[in-house]
């Protein structure tokens, strides 16, 4: 069995950008995460994760960080997507 101490960190961006484009629906993800995964996965909510900025007429906001892996176009399932692989779980 592995010994797997490390949190995955999940950065929900709360700046304009992402959230007029959806990102207010990603609140619920303060409540699925700690019931869904206890301690082994901390929130974070950020200003801006300066992605919003690079490409802003294509952009895929709302973005949220999932330890370095970026989701663009983020919903609470695509998130909950990256947060099992990265457990390992499918
Ligand atoms: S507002 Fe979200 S990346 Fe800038």
């Amino acid at each position: 069995m592995e010994n797997n101490t490390e949190k995955v960190s999940v950065k929900v961006c709360m700046g304009t950008t992402c959230f007029v484009m959806g990102g207010g629906n990603l609140q619920e993800l303060n409540e699925i995460i700690p019931k869904k995964y206890g301690d082994k996965v901390e929130i974070l909510p950020v200003n801006c994760l300066g992605l919003c900025s690079i490409n802003w007429e294509y952009s895929k906001a709302p973005y949220v960080k999932v330890d370095d892996e970026v989701v663009n176009e983020a919903t609470v399932e695509r998130v909950i997507e990256a947060i099992d692989k990265r457990l390992g779980i499918n």
